[in-house]
């Protein structure tokens, strides 16, 4: 088995690099690039019944920042540690094309040993119930069930859903999981402080994975307009956030246990990203953003370094899941210090005398 092979639950992927769901995984050609680039998994544009989440990518805009919060040129080369601002919509696709592209596109899947996963971003239950059922009748071998968008307090009401609280996701979950019998992976908030509390009920509820963490909302003021930029709140992302996630991936493996197979989403920009995630106890790791600002590249280049660093430090993937999480410590466990404080304080303009 090669070494960048992992699993998810039950599910073996040839490699831990997802291609995370986003506009350019909406046409065929994205999708087909995704796989042909290499992905281990590809996630298609999710869906759902809402008419405003349609019309909401009508609606979309998309902005990249640099460290200034300036905008950058879109290009295709954007600099990797450009942050993403954009107010996204759902897949354009009405409910039989979309059942029929996710049926080619998993063929084409197969011929490469590449999982494609089918997403829904719930409007109402009963919709994302009925969409896996057609995705686990049609053969897709994965549902994504996504509750965890930055965007519902912004979007037109019940187009697209924030779940924050573990009890409603133990039941929608339930819902999904009662109905279909394809592996589960449920998209999670970030947007929360019980992130660990809201994996513990997607899995208790016979998820086989959780996808953590969804981005935030942010809002972005333009000094010259003196105006939001791109006019409303956003989602936001970047790879500064890859700190946030590799906390809740420890917080949650430290809570839950090795057991349940995590996903990393949010902030990862390459194959040490990727990396990173894997030791802070991911399974697997999804790009997205990145993907969208530098090209399909990003997936390739990305396995291409994971394979280089596990050969560097001889291990398989798999031995890297939980590995910093599990070396993690508490404050109140670290040595006493002769006050290295002081090193981090600028030199006074004056002495006390
Ligand atoms: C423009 C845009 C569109 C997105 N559309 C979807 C979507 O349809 N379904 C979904 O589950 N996630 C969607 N996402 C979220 C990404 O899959 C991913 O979770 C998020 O961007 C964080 O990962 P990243 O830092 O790799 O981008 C979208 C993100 C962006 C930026």
């Amino acid at each position: 088995m090669s070494r960048l092979a992992v699993t998810i639950g039950g599910v073996r992927l040839k490699n831990p690099v997802i291609a995370a769901s986003g506009e350019h995984l909406i046409d065929d050609a994205g999708i087909l690039s995704a796989i042909r680039a290499g992905a281990g998994a590809v996630v298609m544009k999710s869906a759902n019944e809402s008419a405003p989440a349609q019309r909401q990518l009508l609606q979309a805009e998309y902005a990249a920042l640099d460290h200034r919060w300036n905008r950058l040129d879109w290009s295709g080369d954007t600099a990797a540690d450009a942050t993403l601002l954009t107010r996204s919509g759902l897949s354009p696709l009405g409910f039989d094309d979309w059942l029929a592209q996710a049926v080619r596109m998993d063929l084409e899947a197969r011929k490469h040993d590449c999982l494609l996963v089918g997403s829904v971003v719930m409007a109402g239950i009963e919709g994302a119930v009925e969409r896996a059922r057609a995705l686990e009748a049609a053969g897709i071998r994965v549902f994504e069930f996504n509750i965890g968008t930055p965007y519902a307090s912004q979007a037109a009401k019940g187009a697209v859903s924030t779940e924050l609280s573990p009890e409603r996701v133990a039941d929608l979950v339930g819902r999904i999981t009662a109905a279909v019998d394809i592996p589960v992976w449920v998209k999670l908030s970030g947007q929360s402080e019980r992130v660990s509390d809201l994996v513990a009920a997607a899995l208790g509820a016979g998820a086989q994975s959780a996808v953590i963490a969804g981005r935030a909302l942010g809002l972005v003021p333009d000094l010259d307009t003196m105006e939001p930029v791109l006019g409303t709140s956003c989602g936001i992302g970047g790879y500064w956030n890859l700190p946030l996630t590799c906390h809740w991936l420890a917080m949650t493996r430290a809570r839950l246990g090795a057991g349940p197979a995590l996903i990393g989403i949010n902030g990862a920009t390459d194959g040490h990203d990727v990396a990173r995630m894997m030791l802070a106890g991911a399974s697997a790791v999804g790009l997205s953003s990145a993907v969208m600002l530098r090209g399909w590249g990003v997936l390739s280049e990305a396995v291409a370094t994971l394979d280089a660093y596990l050969a560097q430090k001889g291990l398989s993937a798999a031995d890297l899941v939980g590995r910093a999480a599990d070396s993690r410590r508490n404050f109140a466990d670290m040595p006493v210090l002769d006050q290295v404080w002081r090193n981090h304080i600028p030199a006074p303009l004056a002495r006390l005398d």
